[in-house]
């Protein structure tokens, strides 16, 4: 039997899945890694711990497997989004990375719309500048950080500075470098408009290559720190979303994902690089050689439900804490939970505003507090399905995974709330299994990424929206949308008390 390996790095941890032909995973292992948050706003993380946690995570997967290593011919990747890696010229790392989730650079942006106008960058990078992306992270250590910036040769996104210490050859694909803002998405070429309008040199940008695109083998080095075959073939990998969207199947138009990891995505398959939807949501290029995808994204969807663990029940599981949420009806009883604990993106690109709990009643007890927090979280993602709705797209049937994939109660909550079937996959292994399944695909054993997905994927359960709680919820909504209106001001007033 031959194996490949996902490795997908997210925010919290490494998940590095080894998948046999049949696209069973034999083993699965996790390493995690903390985030680095110096305030109110900032989000970092050491390039260093990836590597190490990797590694670690690698060394165990094969001393636990007991077939013969060159069998595992070829590892791919997933990668959180967005992170800047910043290189000197001998290719070590300036500073810790700048994550996605970080939201210091609003002038940054104001400065991007300033320079190259909204309507121009819409149209090279088809996305508005948001405080997340790559760009305006550069621009905050050119300008805060200028002895670093001086040094900087090169620039990498997370998984891509893993592989580097994976093979030794700096390489950037594209579904990562459409999150930069300084790609022509359409053209998959860097903007040498947007790099001009910065003084950015071109020589800071690495070269772009296919997500199945065989990269290099291993270093003898990193071979003998985890005992990884020299042989084994590396392919370039793809953005977490991108390979989200792989491993469940988003690959022709009409299908549609909701993934709940620290953020949560509804995300859609695109053929055409044309559209407009005018930055109200991310449009990227795929993993899928010449294909799209647009996606609307909440900063804290996983996220904001581990901060109510973390902060009300840290020693319970989150099982023992969402116990009695099917005892709640819809609507939490009159308990609306907004998810905005580190600013929002979609519909509302906005770093300032933060989370509420409207209509706390002395006879809510804590699973209406817990049950409250999915129905805040899947409101925010169903804002993103209203603007598909709404650009004209049709939204039946939702494959979800991630988080909200775990659980019963939510998964029919999400039926409810998208009024639309919801797809439960048999095995689900989100962005891990699309890494996997661009190395098999790398790798020959199948002759596209769709056929590699029919012989890997299928649904286990679909869940219906049920009438009553349809029509509950689209109250709840427009309440819920109304939060962010009434508690917007408020939070520019409360932002100078943020430590
Ligand atoms: C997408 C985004 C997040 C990260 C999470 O634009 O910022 O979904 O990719 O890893």
């Amino acid at each position: 039997m031959k194996y490949v390996i996902g490795i997908d790095l997210g925010t919290s941890a490494v998940k590095i899945l080894l998948v046999n032909q049949k696209g069973e995973v034999s083993d699965e292992i996790s390493k995690e890694y903390p985030l680095i948050i110096e305030k109110s706003g900032y989000s970092e993380q050491d390039p260093e711990e990836w590597v190490a946690k990797t590694e670690e995570g690698l060394a165990e997967l094969i001393g636990n497997f007991s077939g013969n290593v060159k069998d595992i011919e070829g590892i791919s990747f997933s990668g959180q989004m967005h992170g800047l890696v910043l290189l000197d010229n001998n290719q070590k790392v300036l500073r810790n990375a700048i994550l996605w989730n970080d939201t210091r650079t609003t002038p940054q942006c104001q400065e991007i719309y300033d320079k190259v106008g909204r309507d121009r960058l819409l149209q090279i990078t088809k996305n508005p500048a948001l405080e997340g992306f790559t760009l305006p992270k550069i621009l905050w250590v050119q300008k805060y950080e200028p002895e670093v910036f001086a040094k900087a040769a090169s620039f990498l996104l997370p998984k891509d500075y893993l592989r580097y210490r994976m093979t030794g050859r700096l390489q950037m694909e594209y579904s990562d470098a459409a999150g930069t803002l300084m790609l022509n998405v359409a053209e998959r070429q860097w903007s040498k408009e947007i790099l001009e309008q910065f003084q950015l040199s071109p020589e800071i940008c690495p070269e772009l290559v296919e997500s199945h695109e065989f990269v290099g083998n291993v270093t003898s080095k990193f071979a003998q720190k985890t005992g990884l075959s020299q042989e084994v073939k590396v392919f370039a990998g793809g953005a977490d979303n991108a390979c989200g969207a792989i491993g469940s199947g988003i690959l022709s138009e009409g299908k549609t994902l909701c993934s709940i990891g620290t953020s949560g995505v509804v995300l859609s398959y695109e053929e055409r690089n044309d559209l407009d939807f005018a930055g109200t949501v991310h449009y990227f290029n795929h993993a899928e050689e010449d294909a799209f995808y647009t996606m609307g994204v909440t900063l804290a969807a996983g996220y904001s439900l581990s901060w109510y663990k973390d902060t009300f029940a840290k020693e319970e599981s989150f099982e023992q804490l969402l116990t009695g949420i099917e005892e709640v009806p819809a609507g939490s009883n009159g308990l609306v939970f907004t998810p905005y604990i580190v600013g929002e993106r979609t519909p509302h690109a906005d770093s300032t505003i933060r989370g509420s709990f409207i209509g706390i009643d002395a006879s809510h007890e804590r699973k209406h507090f817990s049950r409250s927090v999915l129905e805040g979280i899947t409101f925010s993602l169903n804002e993103s399905i209203e603007v598909f709705r709404n650009s004209g797209k049709t939204i039946d049937t939702i494959i979800s995974i991630g988080g909200g994939a775990k659980n019963e109660t939510w998964l029919q909550m999400q039926a409810d709330i998208f009024n639309s079937s919801i797809e439960k996959l048999a095995s689900e292994q989100g962005p891990g299994m699309g890494a996997a399944m661009l190395a098999a695909y790398g790798c020959g054993w199948y002759s596209s990424l769709k056929e590699c997905a029919e012989e890997f994927l299928s649904s286990s359960k679909t869940y219906e929206p049920i009438p009553e709680n349809v029509e509950a919820y689209k109250k709840v909504f427009s309440i819920y949308q109304e939060v962010y209106r009434q508690t917007k001001e408020m939070n520019e007033r409360l932002r100078e008390f943020r430590k």
